[in-house]
């Protein structure tokens, strides 16, 4: 007999107190009511799980040749499309908040993190779960792949959703068999992706937060200018104190050390060459965005840009964990089909592995921002006022007050 033999008190525990017949006490384990046999909602039902229980219909039986493991293939598969679907609720309903402004009331601003954290630990598991999938040899997969063709995850709704919400833009796509990715979508799934490209993707929206961080305002605390000059003044400092050592190979290495700093620094407050960098799809979000980024990073202590600092740090971890899923699942493919093409129709590895790169690395800028930290010393000191603001919420800011809340 199957079932769990420490019901029925089958057996018994005789140390310490475990025994369910210690003492002459009731079995506390078996109180409670029976609720659902009073009638109403049960589990199967609220889950709705003669429809999802009974979509795994192998092709390999359908055509007479039932092969073991296309089950495992189809429940990953579909476990896989569960989880992209809860990300995208989770993704919708923080572009809602940032769309309708609600973040300026920064109370939702942990309903955003929360969320956006949860997205990243969702993408987490997805990481880990090729490795499930991956318990099948190629040649168990070798034996129904030729059932599934034209299939192929290149048709996955969701997955292309995703990359176009989270802000993966069409220009910077690798191109699959010189098509446009959307005319593998007819009807109603077409329109949704053109939608999704038209609506302002969580990059954009980030980008517009940021752009609105308190003290970048020239006429007020004036970040990037206080900035500029203390990071320029460090320089020709450390310069002097190098100078001013014996001549030796160490002198001169450093000196040209600082030298590059100086360039690279240079570059960071060339306004103009971040826009020909934007252009050409190496940077991703607005100069302005970039310093309020940078001015979070560095004043990531005061309480009110401690969230905000969590917020882009999640940013980073969904983008690190995208690429993580892409260099996973290309993993996967080569031990599955070698250099064979994809049921989808493209040359397969070859074409998974150009995705694992920079160009779909949405918040690249957030990773570049530590090319640009500085001595602790060089950064502006804060004034009262601004250092008052950062410490509290704005009291007489009406939104503080407002009713308006998010979902
Ligand atoms: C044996 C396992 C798998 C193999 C051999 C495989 C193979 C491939 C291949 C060759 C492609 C390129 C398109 C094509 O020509 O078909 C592809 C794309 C894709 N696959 Fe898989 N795949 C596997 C499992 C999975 C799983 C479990 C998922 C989860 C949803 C998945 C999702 C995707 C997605 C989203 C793409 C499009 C990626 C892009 O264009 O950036 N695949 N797969």
């Amino acid at each position: 007999m199957s079932g769990c033999p420490f019901m029925g008190k089958k057996y018994q525990f005789t140390f310490n107190k475990l025994s369910l017949e210690d003492n002459g006490e009731e079995d506390k384990a078996q109180e409670g009511l029976n609720k659902a046999s009073r009638g109403g909602l049960i589990y199967g039902d609220y889950l709705q799980l003669d429809k999802i229980l009974s979509a795994q219909e192998l092709q390999s039986e359908l055509k007479g040749n039932k092969i073991h493991d296309e089950h495992l293939f189809i429940v990953t598969h579909q476990a896989y499309e569960l989880w992209f679907k809860q990300i995208l609720w989770e993704l919708d309903s923080v572009r809602e908040i940032f769309q309708n402004g609600h973040v300026r009331d920064e109370r939702n601003m942990l309903k955003v993190i929360t969320r956006i954290h949860r997205i990243s630990m969702i993408l987490k598991l997805l990481v880990e779960q090729f490795s499930v999938l991956e318990t099948m040899t190629a040649l168990d997969f070798f034996d129904f792949r030729d059932y599934l063709s034209p299939a192929s995850g290149f048709q996955s709704l969701q997955f292309r959703l995703l990359e176009n919400k989270i802000g993966v833009p069409e220009s910077l796509r690798v191109p699959y068999n010189r098509r446009h990715y959307r005319d593998n979508f007819q009807g109603k799934d077409n329109e949704l992706l053109l939608q999704s490209e038209n609506e302002p993707t969580l990059l954009q929206l980030v980008e517009a937060w940021l752009e609105r961080t308190p003290g970048l305002e020239r006429e007020g605390f004036n970040f990037w200018g206080k900035l500029q000059v203390n990071i320029f003044k460090g320089l020709e400092e450390e310069v002097g104190t190098v100078r001013a050592k014996e001549e030796s190979e160490d002198k001169n290495e450093q000196l040209a050390e600082l030298q590059k700093q100086k360039e690279m620094f240079t570059l960071l407050f060339d306004e103009k060459r971040h826009e020909h960098l934007l252009s050409k799809g190496d940077r991703r979000l607005s100069y302005k965005a970039l310093k309020g980024a940078l001015m979070i990073n560095f004043y990531r202590e005061e309480p009110r840009f401690q969230v905000p600092f969590q917020l882009l740090t999640s940013l980073m971890d969904i983008d690190t964990l995208m690429t993580k899923w892409r260099y996973n699942h290309v993993c996967m493919v080569h031990r599955m089909i070698g250099s064979k093409a994809g049921t989808g129709g493209s040359s397969g590895y070859q074409y998974l592995r150009s995705t694992v790169s920079d160009r779909y690395k949405v918040f690249v800028d957030l990773f570049n921002l530590s090319t640009f930290l500085v001595p602790r010393h060089w950064i502006p000191k804060l004034n009262p006022s601004i250092h008052k603001f950062l410490y509290m919420a704005e009291y007489c800011d009406s939104s503080y007050f407002s009713s308006d809340d998010s979902d």
